[in-house]
């Protein structure tokens, strides 16, 4: 089969390498302790630092006692307010849409728990964390306000990264009004945190105006630049290394003020620092995903036709940051409706600033959408998968244009039959397993958008018929390494053991973010168009060459595979790179390629992967225990590059959603404000025995006009659904509809 041309559609073929269920190319490397993580870099001479974290919300630190720290034994300095050098810009700054207001001891204000308010350099780390305890600090202390009724309610000019807060379109007051059929739902979402298994962890070393950082990062050459602007340096004057992160989920695309913290301190002692957080140290500075309270209104006609929709969304954030939940934009684009209103408000409380975290928006806001439409199709006494498919949205209920692709008819019923749904009875309390478990039947439609970001990559082919692809990607787990290198080994035209892939630090070609699940599409589009224009290259040496068997080839092309150039038109006549590269007295040609979207397809259409999530709970009757004992769900997420990942990749986010309808919740006393539950006993991550039988269906999707590759993204689409098909299986062995997540024995108790 022929390889890599560019169909005339715009869309490409890619190779073999595309497609398989390869395993981690670093997985050897990752389990047998080879792989290096930010924090196992040991430079001569390195320091350990560790910060003093505020231990009220609201106030001032009054004094520290920096004396008693410094007169430890191994302690070298101790950084404050007092001492710090000025930074060359504002921590309080923004400077980009992905940057937070951060802190980074400028001044002495304190404004959540846990904030950093000092930070001690020491010989080991157990004279650090000693000396840190020493400092004793005293405050003026100001109230706290946690919780949506302390904080200071605004509108907020925008949600997520720059979204809009607010959007409007048909009559939802006559809509509603003049529905058969009306509810209403209101459903809270805590503050949920991170906890990537890598905590976040710096080793930081200058020599002269150069530094050299290890730090886990979802955007090496975006968090390149931010140092450099904090640290009065040009760009090219940062080396950021980044090869493997243990997660991130969001927390590692945007630099944190205890990064900016161990580089101030290199800087001022002149030796390499390191900086590694504890696990309690996560419950503040490094952001989280922010509370919600949200209220939906659902109105349907007689025969279960959504006439009017409504998603209010509060959002808490910091006091200093404005980061939003944008949880309200679910209901843009996922069921049809006349009318749809949308509506977010924001209130400030005395925590660390949010940030974006797996699914943002749509994990919390698809939490609640779902549980309504579950309450609508009881109003209109329907099934909730034909309630689903009665309000299917043929084209984009918000923009009104038309889907890039849209296969969630198809994952409906993918799911559901795999699930056996058609079993389900329509009323509540009716199933009981062979152990009198309550048994409920919950499902919910799964969405996320399909973004892209800028990328650049390189590739290089070599007389030796192998080659060189490079892009500063980041794979923090969901198999980047992997399926990047099956799109680069495509775009050379090359098996990829034959292929070097590097990546991950800060002198390679811009790889843009592993996030929004849009890395593989705009890094992988890079690193194919690379590949395509070097082979362009040879091919090019070869149809202008008298002496190859390309020659005059040039109109009708070249087909690259395996190493060799084909005619388009006759198989029998090939060179191979090697003899292209030798004739031409080259040892190497490259080239550069950035990915992208077709502008005029990206005004033209909605682009989203989608999918459809079905729950079963067992519910103990007398305890009300609630065990998730299936989840099955079915994704359509444009052309699958590597299907084992892709699958781990789902199967990763459902499990979240577990997490997020069951277990995860950051509390914060609200007296003190601080975190009362910052530690993994406490703050409660699903377990293997939380996740017995979680399974990911893939449905062929063809989507001509994501991006020439066809890909969109799974990263992050798992969670949306999962949530409020647990919910709603809790429902439907109970009869009780939550209120508030995650669904505690307490709230099946009453
Ligand atoms: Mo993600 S929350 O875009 O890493």
């Amino acid at each position: 089969m022929p390889d890599t041309l560019q169909t005339p559609a715009g869309h490409v073929r890619l190779g073999s390498n595309s497609g398989q269920p390869m395993t981690r190319r670093d997985g050897v490397a990752k389990v047998t302790g080879a792989a290096t993580y930010a924090a196992d870099n040991r430079p001569d001479g390195l320091a350990h630092a560790v910060f003093a974290s505020a231990g009220i919300a609201r106030g001032r630190v009054v004094s520290l006692n920096v004396e008693a720290a410094k007169s430890h034994p191994g302690v070298i300095e101790v950084i404050t307010p007092d001492n710090r050098p000025a930074l060359h810009l504002d921590p309080d700054g923004k400077s980009h849409p992905f940057s937070w207001r951060i802190e980074a001891l400028q001044d002495k204000t304190v404004r959540y728990a846990g904030q950093p308010i000092a930070l001690v350099v020491a010989e080991t780390l157990e004279a650090a964390t000693e000396g840190a305890r020493l400092l004793a600090p005293e405050y003026e202390t100001e109230p706290a306000r946690i919780g949506f009724e302390n904080g200071e309610a605004y509108d907020p000019p925008a949600v997520g990264i720059g979204g809009n807060p607010s959007f409007s379109k048909g009559n939802f007051d006559a809509g509603f009004s003049g529905s058969e059929h009306r509810i209403d739902a209101s459903v809270d979402t805590p503050a949920q945190y991170h906890n990537a298994m890598e905590p976040h962890a710096i080793v930081a070393e200058w020599s002269g105006d150069h530094l050299v950082i290890d730090t886990p990062n979802q955007a090496i050459q975006m968090a390149r630049g931010a140092f450099a602007g904090y640290f009065g340096i040009p760009p090219e004057n940062v080396t950021l290394r980044s090869p493997f992160l243990g997660g991130g989920f969001g927390s590692k695309a945007i630099i944190v003020g205890p990064q900016i913290l161990a580089i101030l301190a290199a800087r001022m002692l002149g030796r390499p620092v390191k900086l590694v957080l504890r696990r309690d140290q996560m419950f503040g500075p490094v952001q989280h995903r922010g509370a919600t309270s949200q209220k939906l209104r659902i109105g349907t006609d007689g025969n279960g036709l959504i006439k009017a929709l409504e998603h209010e969304a509060t959002a808490a954030t910091s006091s200093f940051d404005d980061f939003i939940e944008g949880a309200g934009n679910a209901s843009l684009n996922m069921y049809a409706s006349p009318a749809i209103i949308t509506r977010h408000s924001a209130v400030r409380v005395d925590t660390g600033t949010p940030g974006p975290m797996r699914a943002p928006g749509e994990a919390s806001g698809s939490a609640a959408l779902e549980i309504a439409m579950d309450k609508a199709a009881e109003a209109v006494g329907m099934d909730p998968l034909e309630f689903r498919l009665r309000n299917y949205a043929e084209t984009d209920p918000a923009s009104g244009k038309s889907f890039s692709a849209k296969s969630l008819r198809e994952c409906y019923e993918l799911a559901a039959q795999k699930f056996g749904w058609s079993d389900r009875p329509l009323a509540p309390g009716e199933m009981r397993d062979e152990n009198g478990m309550l048994v409920g039947w919950g499902m919910g439609s799964a969405l996320f958008p399909a973004p892209m970001f800028a990328a650049q990559a390189r590739a290089t082919l070599r007389r030796d018929g192998t080659a060189l692809v490079e892009t500063s990607g980041a794979d923090m787990g969901q198999g980047a390494w992997t399926a990047l290198a099956q799109i680069a080994a495509d775009g050379v035209g090359l098996p990829v053991d034959r292929i070097e892939f590097l990546s991950g630090t800060s002198d390679q070609p811009d790889g843009g973010i592993a996030g929004g699940s849009g890395h593989t599409a705009s890094a992988g589009g890079a690193l194919f168009e690379a590949g395509s224009n070097a082979v362009q290259k040879l091919a090019d040496l070869a149809t202008a060459d008298p002496d190859s068997p390309l020659f005059g080839a040039g109109n009708t092309g070249v087909e690259a595979r395996e190493g060799r150039l084909f005619r388009a038109d006759d198989e029998s006549r090939s060179e191979s790179y090697a003899d292209i590269l030798e004739r031409a007295g080259l040892e190497t040609v490259d080239a550069m390629g950035s990915g992208g979207r077709d502008p005029a397809n990206a005004e033209a259409r909605a682009m989203f992967s989608h999918g459809a999530v079905f729950a079963e709970v067992k519910i103990d009757p007398d305890l009300f225990q609630i065990r998730v004992s299936r989840l099955i769900g079915a994704f359509a997420a444009g052309r699958i590059i590597n299907p084992h990942l892709a699958k781990s990749q789902l199967t990763g986010g459902m499990i979240w959603g577990i997490g997020f309808a069951l277990h995860e919740e950051g509390i914060h006393d609200l007296r003190s404000g601080r975190p009362l539950n910052a530690d993994l006993a406490g703050y409660h991550v699903p377990v293997s025995a939380d996740a017995p039988h979680v399974e990911a269906l893939l449905v062929d999707e063809d989507d001509p006009y994501v991006n020439a590759l066809g890909i969109k993204g799974v990263g992050e689409i798992g969670i949306t659904g999962s949530v409020g098909a647990i919910a709603n299986a809790v429902w439907h062995a109970t009869g009780k509809r939550i209120s508030s997540y995650p669904i505690h024995i307490d709230a099946l108790l009453s």
